[in-house]
């Protein structure tokens, strides 16, 4: 089953402290966020991308699509000063409806096979996004004092890609955007809806590259994928 990927790339990755946009940060000799897009060049169900970056970035990213071999890419739209914008400006550029899939262009590491599931279940049931069970004890403590420990077993820690039937989406953030409704993802504007939102269990090594620890994971995940190639 084919899908669209609609990649906000135009955050500024303050808390990684390089200076610039974490997504140029390179492992293992190539750009963050040429690792991510890789994963959807060579997955043959994904029919385009669109990218949203800021503007001044583009001629930068423009030039590492062409060089990396990146072919897939139908537009480069401007991102907006929050990331729910940058995915609205995504949105807003497609038009073919079917199923669209928001994915984080600093999450490099998803995997093919979740992929493939939530778009199975975007397209029975609407939404669909990647999670994984919390490993933590979880507490509500408002200003550090306990005030209860919440069952874990029903709790998930929410990731990218998240995926949708197209009309959905656009529905969801229309309506967010003329309520001045800002999430921190794209399930809580469609939730905003009364429409069900499903879980697909995903993996623990889908990180976003937030931090500089994050890259010290990154490099060795990338070793490990290189040996499981090799054998
Ligand atoms: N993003 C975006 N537009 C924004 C903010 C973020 O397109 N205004 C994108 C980032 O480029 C990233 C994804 O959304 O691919 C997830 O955001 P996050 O990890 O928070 O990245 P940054 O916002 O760049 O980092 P920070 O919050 O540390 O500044
Ligand atoms: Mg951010």
């Amino acid at each position: 089953e084919t899908y669209t990927v609609l990649l906000p790339a135009a955050g500024s990755g303050r808390r990684m402290g390089a200076g610039f946009n974490k997504l140029f940060l390179e492992m293992a000799g190539k750009p963050i966020l040429i690792h991510t897009l890789d994963v959807f060049e060579q997955d043959p169900d994904c029919s385009g991308m669109i990218l949203s970056v800021k503007d001044e970035e583009k001629p930068k990213i423009e030039e590492m699509l062409e060089r990396f071999g990146i072919t897939k890419v139908a537009a480069l739209v401007e991102g907006g000063a929050e990331r729910q914008q940058s995915v609205a400006a995504c949105i807003d550029a497609h038009r073919s409806g079917g199923i669209v899939l928001v994915h984080d262009a600093a999450r490099p590491f998803i995997k093919r096979d979740v992929i493939r599931k939530l778009v199975e279940v975007a397209r029975e049931d609407g939404a669909a996004i990647a999670g994984v069970q919390v490993k933590d004890t979880m507490k509500v403590a408002p200003d550090g004092i306990v005030e209860e420990t919440v069952d874990r077993s029903k709790l998930w820690a929410i990731q990218t890609p998240q995926a949708f039937r197209y009309e959905l989406l656009k529905e969801a953030s229309d309506k967010a955007e003329a309520e001045g409704f800002l999430g921190t993802d794209e399930s809580m504007i469609v939730e905003r809806l009364g429409h069900p939102v499903k879980v697909v269990e995903s993996t623990y090594d889908n990180v976003k590259m937030t931090t500089k620890e994050d890259l010290l994971f990154g490099e060795v995940l990338l070793k490990q994928r290189r040996q499981e190639d090799f054998q």
